[in-house]
């Protein structure tokens, strides 16, 4: 028990990412932690577009600067909201699975946790939820394999960590709120 405690608070978010590729059994492991992970009704509906085309990620950083835009929320100059990892995993679902946000979430923890123990850093990257509604981005994704009848509910930055040895940060994050009320 202990261990697995251990293990679940060592995985911590990366923001700042090496260019250095991902071994492919890694990648393979990381998905296969997605695709096990358990959803509503066992339907396992989440779609995993998995995204290693730096023009594919150069074009997509512009689409969601375009679309913040579009919606009145200029970002900064510079913005890249996948923060250019070796690899993006876009989790998609059917907009008619109510459970597609958190069937998605379920498949994002599960690739974070299998990530942090294969010293792979990782982030959970939310804009192309924020925007899974905006015409010209759902439009590029359909032409990347997205089903018309999908939509985006998180994505998932993935590679090595930009840090002097490479590792992610395992440092427990402070807990200052998740409050627990036991009722006997
Ligand atoms: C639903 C959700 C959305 C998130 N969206 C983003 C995001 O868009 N960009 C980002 O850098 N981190 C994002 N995060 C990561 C959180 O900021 C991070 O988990 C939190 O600060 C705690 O840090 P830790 O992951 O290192 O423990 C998201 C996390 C969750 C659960």
């Amino acid at each position: 028990m202990e261990n697995a405690l251990q293990f679940l608070k060592a995985r911590r978010s990366t923001r700042a990412y090496l260019d250095k590729a991902v071994p492919s059994e890694f990648l393979e492991a990381v998905l296969e932690a997605g695709r096990y992970a358990p959803s509503g009704k066992n339907v396992q509906a989440t779609h995993f577009l998995v995204i290693r085309n730096k023009a594919v990620l150069n074009q997509l950083a512009q689409l969601v600067r375009e679309g913040f835009h579009r919606a009145g929320e200029d970002r900064p100059e510079g913005y890249t909201f996948h923060y250019n990892p070796d690899v993006l995993i876009i989790t998609c679902n059917r907009l008619d699975n109510p459970n597609g946000p958190a069937d998605c979430a379920c498949a994002l923890e599960n690739m974070m946790l299998m990530a942090s123990s294969l010293e792979l850093g990782s982030c959970w990257i939310n804009q192309l939820k924020s925007l899974n509604a905006d015409p010209e981005i759902n439009g590029y994704l359909f032409s990347l394999g997205m089903d018309p009848q999908e939509r985006v509910y998180g994505a998932l930055a993935l590679g090595y960590a930009a840090t002097e040895d490479g590792l992610p940060n395992h440092e427990p994050g402070q807990r200052k709120g998740n409050p627990v009320t036991i009722i006997i």
